[in-house]
Parts: C-alpha cells; sequence; structure tokens
C-alpha cells in the first residue's frame, strides 16, 4: 500500500487554493492515497493525472450506486429512510433509464426557451445590485447566487417562498458542516418535494416537475414516485450549487487579469471561450462525486482495490500540463477543448447547456453594465466553500466606481 497523504495537514490553504498542492500532487504521480476531512477522515484514492481522469469517468468499474457497495456510505438505517435514486447515483442499466427520461423533458429547446428570462432576471439582480450608493456589493449575494437558483426554481415549478430555505438545505448537502446536520437536510428537502410532486401530479403547470410526473417513453416506462424524487432533488441542488460558482469564480479569474479583462469586453467575441477558460480555469466543481471500485481497477499504473473509494479530480485535471499548455495561466484565447469540468462519460452533466448559458449572460451584462466593475478585497480576505467537492467563495466584494 502506497503512502497516506493526509489532505487535512494542508489546513486552510488547501481549501483556499488548491491548485498548487494538487500541481505537486500530480508531479509526484497521477494517482493518490490519501485522508480526507469527510466523513470523519477516510482513506481514499485521488486522481489528479488528466488522461487518468478521463479514463476513470468513463470506467463503468468504477461505480455510484452505493447499494453496491460492501461499504455503504450511510447506514441501513439511514439510507432506508432517506435514500433517493437519483441518476448520479446510478450504474448502468438503471442510469441510462433514468437519463432517458429526463432527457426527453430536458431538452435544448426548453433550454433555449428560457433565454430571455434568463436576461431578465440578470437585469433585474443587476438594477438592484447598481442601486447601491456607494457602489459595493458582494456578487455572490447579489448576482452569482440568486440567477441559477431563480432559473432552476423556475424551471422546475417550486414556488417562491421557499427558495431560501432551500438554499440552507441544498448548501447544507454538498459542504456539510456534520454529517447528522446533512442527513437532517436531505430529509426535510424530500419531505418538502413530496408535497410539491403531489401538488404538481393534481394541478400540474408548465414546468418540468409536472413534465416529468406526466412523462413515458415509448415503452409507457415511467418515473415511480421515489425516482421523481431523486430526479427533482438533483436537479435543484445541482442547479443551486454549481452555476454560481462558475459565476464567482469566472469573474474573479477576470478581474485578477486585466488584459482578459480587455481583451473580453472588446466586442465580446471571446465570451464563449472565455467561460470555457473560466471553467477549465478554476470551476465550480472541484471533485467528482464519490466513486467505488467493484473489483481491483488498475488506474495509471495502480492497482485499486476492491470496495475502495475513488475521488476523480476535476480541479487538477484543468491544469494539467500534459494536456493545457502552461495551465496555470487564465488565458480566454487558449484551446480549452477536452476540459472536464462538467465531468465525462455517462455522467456528463445534464445541466451543461443552461450552466453555459446563465454564465454567458451573467458575465456579459455584468461588464457591460459596470465598465468600472474591480475586486474589493484581497484574496487573503475571502472565506471559501467547504470541502472537496464545490469550490468557489462564499463572498466576493466588488465595486463600480
Ligand atoms: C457550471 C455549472 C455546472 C457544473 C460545473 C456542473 C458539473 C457537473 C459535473 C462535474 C457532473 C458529473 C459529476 C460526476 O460524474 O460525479 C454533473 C452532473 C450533473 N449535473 Fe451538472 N454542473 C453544472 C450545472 C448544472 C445545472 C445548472 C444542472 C441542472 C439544471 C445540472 C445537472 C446535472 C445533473 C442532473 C447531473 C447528473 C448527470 C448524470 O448522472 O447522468 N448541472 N454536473
Amino acid at each position: 500500500m502506497p503512502e497516506i497523504i493526509d489532505l487535512n495537514a494542508y489546513g486552510p490553504d488547501f481549501v483556499a487554493d488548491p491548485h498548487p498542492y494538487y500541481a505537486k500532487l500530480r508531479a509526484q504521480g497521477p494517482v493518490h492515497r490519501v485522508r480526507v476531512a469527510e466523513a470523519d477522515a477516510m482513506d481514499v484514492w485521488l486522481v489528479v493525472g488528466y488522461e487518468e481522469v478521463r479514463a476513470a469517468l468513463a470506467d463503468p468499474r468504477l461505480a455510484k450506486d452505493w447499494t453496491r457497495s460492501a461499504a455503504p456510505l450511510l447506514s441501513p438505517d439511514e439510507d432506508a429512510e432517506w435514500r433517493l435514486m437519483n441518476m448520479l447515483d446510478a450504474d448502468q442499466p438503471q442510469h441510462t433509464r433514468l437519463r432517458k427520461l429526463v432527457a426527453r423533458e430536458f431538452t435544448t429547446r426548453r433550454v433555449e426557451a428560457l433565454r430571455p428570462r434568463v436576461q431578465q432576471i440578470t437585469d433585474e439582480l443587476l438594477d438592484t445590485m447598481l442601486a447601491a450608493p456607494d457602489g459595493r456589493a458582494d456578487l455572490v449575494e447579489a448576482l452569482a447566487f440568486p440567477l441559477p437558483m431563480t432559473v432552476i426554481c423556475e424551471l422546475l415549478g417550486v414556488p417562491d417562498i421557499e427558495r431560501e430555505t432551500f438554499r440552507v438545505w441544498s448548501n447544507e448537502l454538498v459542504s456539510p458542516t456534520s454529517h447528522e446536520a446533512a442527513m437532517a437536510a436531505a430529509r426535510d428537502m424530500a419531505a418538502y418535494l413530496d408535497g410539491l410532486i403531489e401538488a404538481k401530479r393534481r394541478s400540474p403547470g408548465e414546468d418540468l416537475l409536472s413534465a416529468l410526473v406526466r412523462t413515458s417513453d415509448e415503452d409507457g416506462d415511467q418515473l415511480s414516485q421515489q425516482e421523481l424524487l431523486g430526479m427533482a432533488f438533483l436537479l435543484l441542488v445541482a442547479g443551486h450549487e454549481t452555476t454560481v460558482n462558475l459565476i464567482s469564480n469566472g469573474v474573479r479569474a477576470l478581474l485578477r487579469h486585466p488584459a482578459q479583462l480587455a481583451a473580453l469586453r472588446d466586442g465580446f467575441s471571446l465570451l464563449d471561450n472565455a467561460v470555457e477558460e473560466m471553467l477549465r480555469y478554476d470551476g465550480p466543481v472541484e471533485n467528482a462525486t464519490w466513486r467505488f471500485a467493484t473489483e481491483p481497477v488498475e488506474i495509471g499504473g495502480t492497482v485499486v482495490p476492491a470496495g475502495d473509494i475513488v475521488i476523480v479530480g476535476l480541479a487538477a485535471a484543468g491544469r494539467d500540463a500534459e494536456r493545457f499548455e502552461a495551465p496555470d495561466t487564465f488565458d480566454i484565447t487558449r484551446e480549452t477543448r477536452g476540459h472536464v469540468a462538467f465531468g465525462h462519460g455517462i455522467h456528463f452533466c445534464l445541466g451543461a447547456p443552461l450552466a453555459r448559458m446563465e454564465g454567458r449572460i451573467a458575465v456579459r451584462t455584468l461588464l457591460e453594465r459596470c465598465p468600472g466593475l474591480a475586486l474589493d478585497a484581497g484574496h487573503d480576505a475571502l472565506t471559501w466553500r467547504p470541502g472537496m467537492t464545490i469550490r468557489g467563495p462564499q463572498q466576493l466584494p466588488v465595486r463600480w466606481r
């Protein structure tokens, strides 16, 4: 067994900027045995090399369905109590079935139809932000969080009133303050969604959740109540926790690189590629959700024993010099193809087109309306989302005068 590297020993610097630590690990090899703070200091495998990351994400022997695992993450009671079948926790063939049913409804057309509304929400949020008399705001609070949150809630048909509660639950789920608190949030959210699905059954609307209640494929296959619950849960959490950090990490990267910012402002022809570079350079999902080996699996010359947990490093892959030239340079003109910020393989992000649209509209509108936009706090003043899954600052102070 190789030496165990205790990531906890890296301290808060690792959360504030994990990239130099991943670079050091990558220099030593693509796969490491590490100790993580989550789930009471567990030993897991961490993949940090680009090629190995892609191979791991496409490998069916690295599974997601924890009911098949010899060492489940949840106790049997917890598992029975709230386990929700969702496609991100499913393997083939169950995954294909679930994804097919949602893909029928989560179409490019439905996403494209949202474009004017995404622009309108962005405009309204910026109207409010720009009314601040001192010309200062926290960009997370003013734009990066409320934009994707409003969009996903409107898409699914979650009433306004519940949205702040949702924020608390979903933050707790992806960046838990404790195992108990995360379990309680999951339970509360499931109970709420159960009621919401019932309401959509009784009086369906035009929203995605109503469509999912109705939908069935050619063979008459339909989502069960548990599956609907799991799907709504996954879409809401994925929609809440990711795009916010695309906007805040992305804007932060731009504001720290004035030449890149100027190049983008010059006609915005580089907008689409700039958003891809933001995803590669400092994407919202630092590490993919955990997988486990169903049999011994060789990754980059290391054999991961059956049953062991594997964390696949998306942020680390984006900075691998074997794949991206000068990877630590933020360059919105570079070739960004092949970045893995949205994952790879069967679990490739379902919401990528929506996230890209939101990111592009948010960044462009923000820059157009704030010609003097600048950071209003140095790196050391920021606090970061805890944990190794989601990467982003908790606040991003900016000023525009
Ligand atoms: C910039 C924003 C986003 C990023 C960086 C992102 C990233 C990811 C990644 C890395 C995965 C794969 C995780 C893994 O394999 O463990 C994933 C899966 C997924 N994402 Fe996203 N996501 C974003 C936005 C969204 C949005 C807005 C939605 C929904 C509206 C969404 C819905 C999903 C779903 C449903 C899956 C599971 C797909 C499956 O298991 O087949 N994501 N996302």
